[in-house]
């Protein structure tokens, strides 16, 4: 069975696995981001972290987005792609005092700071460099946003932002600094979030707290990202909606006249555009199962051994018209390298390339060289 959106011929003389990225798609994701983030005041920031290939990234920085990185490797990636450096943001909790100096002197638009330390750290550098670094406060709402515990990042008890029990000390701090711009807040409650109520319950926080200080100016607030992709339906649910998220915070936040919104969205702009293709290495019969054992496995798309995930698995190459199932697992030596359990999929032979479906955020990004592996390439739609 073809697999209509891959070019199968163009494969045959790639070395798998192999991230492939259908730039039409990505193309009009960017346009559908666009089109429906456009209200006044808002600002799109791409999250680097979720794939940092230089062809997407090119394509991203010339749609106009900002970047939203968390480590001057990020920032200079978002820079040689394109991205302007005021429209770069940079959050993380461990800056180093190299990272916050390169940061200064590249003149980003933005330090999301996460704790006092931190800024003591960017005001003593910057007084050095006699620059004024512009800075704003990662808030922690201590919302629940009803994802994977590894991946939510909102709660009381996480490493991130700056609790709210502190935070009229800090803001006192930068205020008083001649070295500091307060740039405003920022907040970001977790990734893979389907359901828009815990942005609905973001927005009242926001406008709880802007009401707990009248008179302080506070020029921007970043919502950070978060938007979920439709793993189990890539086909049907190609282009995440944009319009409600979008809509969510043009309804529900009290933006004070003038004030900028930041986002920073990484896996809803590149997630369905990219697979990871490989090669069936072998099909093996265990004890009442079947093995597919593909050339590609954790050390290519860590997802599914790190967090559970589970990326829709298609033989892209099979047309045999009888169904098997199949368990799908990498070659790594870890028992957590499996893909799928119990998967059924046309009959497969040794040979047969297979497509692990939206794959495009944190899969590239996150592979790594676990016994001496090398790095999966990539290849693009034409
Ligand atoms: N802003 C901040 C401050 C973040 O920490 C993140 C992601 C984002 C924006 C972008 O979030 P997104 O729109 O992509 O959900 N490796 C995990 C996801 C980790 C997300 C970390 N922070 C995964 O593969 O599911």
């Amino acid at each position: 069975m073809k697999h209509d959106i891959f070019p199968i011929d163009h494969f045959e003389s790639e070395t798998t696995p192999f991230y492939y990225y259908d730039l039409h798609l990505l193309d009009k994701t960017l346009d559908t981001i666009t089109e429906c983030s456009a209200f006044p005041g808002f600002h799109v920031h791409y999250a680097v972290k979720a794939n940092a290939n230089p062809e997407l990234l090119r394509r991203i920085a010339a749609s106009g987005l900002g970047a939203d990185t968390v480590s001057i490797g990020e920032i200079h990636a978002a820079i040689t792609a394109g991205f302007p450096a005021p429209k770069i943001v940079f959050a993380g909790v461990g800056k180093t005092d190299d990272e916050i100096t390169q940061a200064l002197q590249a003149e980003i638009g933005c330090f999301n700071a996460e704790s006092l330390p931190e800024i003591e750290a960017i005001e003593k550098i910057a007084s050095e460099l006699g620059k004024t670094a512009p800075v704003a406060l990662r808030v922690n709402p201590e919302i629940d946003a009803h994802t994977h515990h590894y991946i939510t990042t909102g709660l009381a008890e996480n490493k991130f932002g700056i609790a709210l029990s502190t935070l009229d000390s800090v803001i006192d701090r930068c205020l008083k600094s001649e070295w500091i711009e307060f740039k405003g807040f920022h907040f970001h409650i977790g990734s893979q979030i389907e359901d828009l109520e815990p942005y609905r319950i973001l927005c009242r926080r926001i406008n709880e707290l802007q009401d707990k200080y009248p008179d302080l100016v506070i020029p921007t607030i970043n919502v950070g990202g978060g938007l979920g992709i439709d793993y189990d339906d890539p086909d049907g649910h190609p282009i995440p909606d944009f319009k409600s998220y979008f809509e969510v915070f043009r309804d529900n936040l009290r933006l004070r006249p003038g004030q900028q919104l930041h986002f920073e969205l990484g896996r809803s702009v590149v997630g369905q555009c990219g697979s990871l293709i490989c090669r069936v290495v072998y099909v093996k019969e265990g004890v009442g199962k079947k093995f597919i054992i593909l050339d590609g496995g954790m050390t290519a798309l860590i997802r599914p051994a790190l967090y559970q995930a589970h990326h829709k698995i298609e033989n892209i190459t099979s047309a045999s018209p009888i169904m098997e199932r199949y368990d799908v697992v990498g070659p790594i030596c870890e028992s957590s390298d499996t893909f799928g359990t119990e998967e059924t999929l046309p009959l497969t032979s040794r040979g047969d390339l297979i497509a692990l479906r939206s794959a495009g955020a944190y899969g590239e990004t996150m592979a790594s060289g676990y016994n001496c592996r090398p790095l999966p390439g990539s290849a693009y739609s034409r």
